[in-house]
């Protein structure tokens, strides 16, 4: 197979739906072989057997990205079949919407379990292969509210804005070793998470007004241009970028 990815063995955490989705159809036209995680087993499944039909070697294990014992699980049977992991693409993650006063523990800690734990466990999955093939490459996903703030967030804002900080921590650590490290930042992207977004809205119809109007280029982005970021991230040509945050947010950060 041939493209930029070719032959190359890629996780993608998330991958059901969304930005995971999309990277995943991406990843598998750029020649890549593919292992699909997500708690979403039905999502998985009708994913892999499209991509499946379409050429591409697709592994799917399903569970939860913040449950340790099924994390290693998972790295086990993708090293059993494939040899090695390449590529991590970690963008298992939801938000919750809602302020600290409002926020129970109990969803404070599935946000943070989600977003951070996850991308934590999935990355020092990732690394022991990795670093025993002095090569690789781990994109993580943050949010351009780590950086602008936001409303009615709080567990989501903190866990990003973790993801950001774990991000260069592993980004400086694993340098030495010929890995590199990076997150997407992306703004408001079409996706369910957003759509389930703006239905916990007052006004679903004006919160999505409101959030176009936020993006200078005046318009919500689409899953499939985070997916052409994350494949510039994932493949030799950045090969001399790591600890960057790739912003895919239509300018809402420069604005
Ligand atoms: N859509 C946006 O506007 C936006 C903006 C900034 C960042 N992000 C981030 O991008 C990533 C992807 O979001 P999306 O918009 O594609 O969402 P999505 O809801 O469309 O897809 C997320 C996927 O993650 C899976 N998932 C969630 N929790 C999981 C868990 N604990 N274990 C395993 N799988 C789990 C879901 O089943 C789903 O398939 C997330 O990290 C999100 O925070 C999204």
């Amino acid at each position: 197979m041939q493209g930029r990815l070719a032959g190359r063995i890629a996780v993608i955490t998330g991958a059901a739906s969304g930005i995971g989705q999309a990277t995943a159809l991406r990843f598998a036209a750029e020649g890549a072989r593919l292992a699909l995680v997500d708690r979403d087993e039905a999502g998985l499944r009708t994913l892999a057997a499209s991509l499946g039909a379409a050429g591409a070697e697709v592994d799917v294990q399903s569970g939860d990205v913040a449950e340790e014992a099924t994390v290693e699980r998972h790295r086990d049977a993708i090293l059993a079949r494939f040899g090695g992991i390449d590529v991590l693409f970690a963008a298992a993650g939801f938000s919750s919407g809602t302020s600290a006063p409002d926020t129970t523990l109990a969803a404070w800690d599935a946000v943070i379990r989600t977003n951070l734990t996850g991308s934590f466990l999935w990355s020092r999955a990732a690394l022991a292969p990795m670093r025993s093939a002095r090569s690789g490459s781990i994109i993580l996903v943050g949010s351009q509210l780590a950086f602008a703030g936001g409303r009615a967030n709080a567990a989501y804002l903190a866990a990003k804005g973790g993801v950001v900080s774990l991000m260069q921590s592993l980004a400086v650590d694993h340098a030495p070793e010929g890995i590199r490290v990076n997150a997407v930042i992306p703004g408001a992207i079409d996706t369910p998470m957003l759509r389930r977004s703006f239905a916990r809205a007052a006004e679903p119809a004006a919160a999505e007004a409101r959030s176009v109007a936020r993006h200078p280029l005046g318009r919500l982005g689409r899953p499939e241009e985070v997916a052409e970021a994350v494949l510039f991230l994932a493949s030799d040509a950045a090969s001399f970028t790591t600890g960057a945050c790739l912003r895919v947010d239509g300018g809402w950060l420069a604005g």
